[in-house]
């Protein structure tokens, strides 16, 4: 999968074994995790490492792609959680690297996740949740081609939810 934004060489590939330790610093960065989901989590443990470990040693997780950016490398991953056969609706998620936010990456890589998810693996919809104070994800989403399609109220428990959605276009 290769896009251009502006001029921004942005492509997708399959993640690799040694890519784990990216994945791990970039689930280490507390400020993506507040962003993200509006608390802050531990990061993933041990056992979850190892466990993404085994998976790519088989051949597992089809449904992610390590971001990669012409002359820089890669910058962080995209994924899916998998095609509702009774909707056509996919849900995604993003993460890049702190060093790499605000330079157009999420904008392309969410292009061509997009293009892949309406025309590989037949999806009708994609989605995703983002809290509604990260604007920054609410732009770059707009941008990619996302509507705002629903608001969900927070409480004290949770922060309140933006549904975002693209419908793929005949
Ligand atoms: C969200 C994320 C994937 C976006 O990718 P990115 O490459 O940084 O985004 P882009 O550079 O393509 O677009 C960001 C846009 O938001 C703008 N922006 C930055 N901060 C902003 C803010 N606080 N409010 C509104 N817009 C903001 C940028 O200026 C840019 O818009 P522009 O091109 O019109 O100037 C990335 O920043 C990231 O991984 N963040 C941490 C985790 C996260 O929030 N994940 C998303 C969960 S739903």
């Amino acid at each position: 999968m290769d896009g251009r934004d502006d001029d921004v060489q942005v492509s997708l590939r399959p993640v690799a074994l040694a890519d784990l330790d990216l994945f791990r610093t970039w689930w280490a960065d507390s400020e993506a995790d507040r962003l993200d989901s509006g608390v802050v989590r531990e990061g993933p443990r041990g056992e979850f490492l190892d466990r993404i470990g085994r998976l790519l040693l088989a051949g597992g997780l089809p449904s992610w792609r390590v971001i990669d950016v012409a002359g820089v490398g890669p910058v962080g991953y995209i994924l899916h959680r998998g095609l509702d056969p009774w909707t056509g609706s996919v849900e995604l998620a993003i993460r890049l690297g702190r060093e790499h936010w605000d330079r157009g990456y999420g904008t392309a890589a969410t292009r061509l996740f997009t293009d892949y998810l309406f025309e590989e693996i037949g999806a009708e919809r994609a989605w995703l949740e983002v809290v509604e104070t990260n604007g920054r994800a609410r732009r770059m989403y707009r941008k990619a081609g996302f509507i705002e399609a629903a608001r969900c109220p927070g409480d004290r428990d949770r922060p309140a939810i933006v549904v975002m959605e693209a419908e793929r276009r005949e």
